[in-house]
């Protein structure tokens, strides 16, 4: 990368294909150099983030849209120590305990079924739309949170780890049913600079008009190639059964990577959180 902080050069070492320099001449340069700089931080100060500070960052992540303005998330600050020990516990990761702000935003279809109590009115959608909507607003909320975050130089890292968990964190932190944990995600001040993560190229991800991939393997070999020049894997995931690969890339890490079963029993915590999702 020739200028780190300059947005198209971000963009152009992230994607491969950036957009023209034109655009970006209309960034405002806050929000779009904390999106092209964005990487995920796996190494915190002990420093604390400050209670005001926090509360200003939940502000701001639920600021974002809302589905029909339902606003089906909500953001659980773990400050309890033993609740964050047995969340730890859980999680067994070095780094994750290390954060010294660990956050839970989790899908909230709850409180529209009191409001349908309180107002006396029918529930007339309980199927899978209940679940997928609450879900993606509390995503909305998590990629806001993350965004408004780094933009004053804090480290995130989302955690689906969480789920791995469901049951017990849903048990630790008291959600009732159709609340439910989308991820957690760690906050504190960088302990090192991180670097950015190379995406598929544009060309790939990014359709006019209609979906086609007719080029994706051509794209996706091309990513490999390009990544794997750039950022290496420092290990092969599952040698043991797939041996070392001498083209060792994105794509035969993420085949490897789900070889493996992860969260199978998620939908049924999911049902047991009372979702109906046919
Ligand atoms: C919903 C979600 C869940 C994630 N869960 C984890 C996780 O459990 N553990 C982890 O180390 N990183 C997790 N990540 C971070 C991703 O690994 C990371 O975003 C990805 O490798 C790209 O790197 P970057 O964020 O630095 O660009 C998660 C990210 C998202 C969006």
């Amino acid at each position: 990368m020739s200028d780190p902080t300059d947005i198209l050069d971000a963009l152009a070492h992230r994607f491969g294909d950036a957009p023209p320099r034109e655009a970006a001449d209309r960034a405002s340069a806050s929000v779009w150099q904390t999106l092209a700089q964005h990487r995920s931080c796996r190494s915190y100060k002990p420093d604390p983030v400050g209670a005001d500070l926090l509360r200003t960052l939940a502000a701001l992540a639920l600021s974002a849209p809302s589905k029909s303005d339902l606003q089906q998330r909500d953001i659980v600050v773990v400050e309890n120590a033993e609740t964050r020990a047995r969340l730890d516990a859980l999680l067994r990761s070095d780094w994750i305990a290390g954060a010294p702000v660990l956050l839970v935003f989790c899908g909230n279809n709850r409180r529209q079924r009191q409001i349908h109590d309180w107002r006396e009115k029918p529930f007339a959608n309980d199927h899978l739309d209940a679940f997928f909507n609450a879900a993606v607003d509390a995503g909305i909320a998590l990629a806001t949170f993350v965004m408004a975050a780094e933009s004053i130089g804090l480290g995130c890292c989302p955690l689906s780890a969480i789920r791995n968990h469901a049951a017990e964190v849903g048990a630790l932190l008291d959600l009732p049913d159709w609340v439910f944990p989308v991820a957690g995600l760690t906050v504190g001040w960088p302990a090192a600079e991180g670097e950015i993560s190379l995406r598929l190229p544009l060309d790939a991800t990014v359709h006019i008009d209609r979906y086609g991939d007719d080029e994706m393997r051509a794209h996706v070999d091309a990513y490999d190639a390009r990544r794997a020049g750039v950022q290496p894997y420092a290990h092969q995931r599952k040698s043991g059964d797939y041996g070392e690969s001498p083209n060792y890339g994105w794509s035969e890490d993420k085949a490897r990577q789900y070889t493996e079963v992860q969260r199978a029993d998620f939908g049924t915590f999911i049902r047991r959180k009372g979702f109906d999702l046919t």
